[in-house]
């Protein structure tokens, strides 16, 4: 992986940060500061525990072997990872041969409606997630999800297709898991949502996926040990913290995160909460926002150019695609495309990247980080959550805030529960 400051701020810019960068790295790594209960994320690459890991692949083999559909029912830090994860790898249209959907994450009574129609009569298991155990969006959506499990394969063969995440010991879906006897996999009490993608989380339903979870926790692992070294001219993920607050000191309020796959769009969404939720407290942080080119440069890109000078680009490329597709030679040429006839999309793609890189930079004088990965597999996508969970303390430290908490969720819960009459509220 590489990060590419040439289009944005330069390292002697950012030298003045290093007694800084010092004393927070020593922070984390000795969880002395603020939310330091919450440091665990920090050493999980090492301190993770194995058996559960080979439990999850056995669990995931007889999910695989058994079922069609794996619904997985979470939200937030319980659902944005593996989402991101899933779609970064196997893409939009995967023709694995089992189908994962997302369902509690949303109180939509289309969506929740259509799901549950289209898994009507067919074999699909539950991955319920919930630190909490308590998440309205979540537990309604389980219940759904249950009442038709049940009506479809009766109440002892539901329990062998539903398989939880949550507490160790608190909340009232792990009471639910040891009354009915659940395959229950572990989120760490001091792990919060956000920065749990690696732990079970996200690791079950990518297992599920057929993705390599011990290969994604080997890449955050050497991510773990390649940032160890806090002098910034080693340390990729420090110098993108200290870009990150350097803009925000010169009048930029918002990171734009930009990818040119579609399928790259959930980790944008991951990171627009990992971020957001982590800074954006006291009146401080900088907005993430997201936008995926070329289609969005036929939409945001107008602003993006010339718009309010608001905001800067952390752009992620990936420059081996999966797959790839020529554009073939056409006798007529009337659409006039034969100037690109046995070219890849690829390259087309990455003339799109330069092309745009240099507008924004140069005429629109946008600052553009480039983070580039080789190719998007397990090995690198874990290396690449490490790197921006680092970075995303890294940052949020140095607003002096505490990254691990999110005290401005709780208002609207607390609203909402009196407008439904929940008790206590
Ligand atoms: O990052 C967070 O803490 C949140 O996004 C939570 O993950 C989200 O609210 C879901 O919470 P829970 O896992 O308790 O259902």
């Amino acid at each position: 992986m590489r990060l590419d400051l040439s289009n944005s701020v330069s390292l002697n810019e950012l030298k003045s940060y290093q007694e800084e960068v010092s004393r927070i790295h020593k922070m984390i790594n000795e969880k002395s500061g603020a939310g330091n209960d919450y440091l665990g994320w920090a050493d999980w690459p090492i301190e993770y525990n194995k058996e559960e890991v080979d439990r999850m692949i056995e669990c995931a083999k007889y999910v695989r072997d058994n079922f069609d559909i794996l619904v997985v029912c979470g939200i937030g830090g319980s659902y944005l990872g593996a989402r991101a994860a899933l779609e970064a790898i196997n893409g939009l249209y995967s023709n694995d041969r089992l189908e994962v959907i997302f369902m509690g994450q949303t109180f939509s009574p289309n969506y929740i409606a259509q799901v549950l129609e289209y898994l009507k009569g067919k074999k699909f298991a539950i991955n319920v997630i919930s630190k909490s155990g308590t998440t309205t969006e979540t537990s309604i959506s389980f219940r759904l999800l249950k009442e038709l499990l049940v009506s479809q394969i009766g109440k002892e063969g539901a329990k062998k297709a539903i398989f939880a995440t949550t507490d160790k010991e608190k909340g009232a879906l792990k009471s639910e898991c040891v009354k009915e006897g659940y395959e229950t996999f572990t989120l760490p009490g001091d792990i919060g949502g956000r920065y749990s993608v690696l732990t079970p989380v996200g690791l079950f339903p990518l297992a599920c996926a057929g993705i390599d979870i011990k290969r994604m926790l080997e890449g955050a692992k050497q991510a773990r040990s390649d940032f160890q070294d806090d002098r910034l001219e080693n340390n990729i993920c420090y110098q993108y913290a200290c870009s990150r607050d350097y803009f925000y000191r010169h009048n930029k309020c918002v990171e734009l995160y930009v990818t040119y796959e579609p399928q790259y769009a959930q980790i944008s969404e991951w990171l627009k909460q990992l971020f957001g939720e982590s800074e954006g407290k006291e009146k401080k942080g900088l907005l993430p926002d997201s936008v995926t080119f070329s289609t969005d440069l036929h939409s945001l890109g107008q602003f993006v150019q010339d718009g309010t000078p608001l905001l800067f680009e952390t752009i992620l490329t990936v420059k081996k695609p999966r797959y790839d597709v020529k554009v073939p030679h056409d006798e007529e040429d009337l659409d006039g495309l034969n100037y690109l006839e046995g070219k890849s999309l690829n390259f087309v793609n990455s003339k799109a990247f330069e092309g745009t890189l240099k507008a924004h930079v140069e005429d629109g004088h946008v600052p553009c980080n480039v983070i580039e990965v080789e190719e998007m597999n397990d090995y690198n996508l874990g290396y690449l959550f490490y790197f921006f969970m680092r970075a995303c303390g890294m940052s949020a430290y140095m607003l002096d805030i505490n990254p691990f908490n999110q005290p401005g969720v709780e208002i609207y819960k607390r609203n909402m529960f009196h407008l439904l009459g929940k008790k206590g509220y």
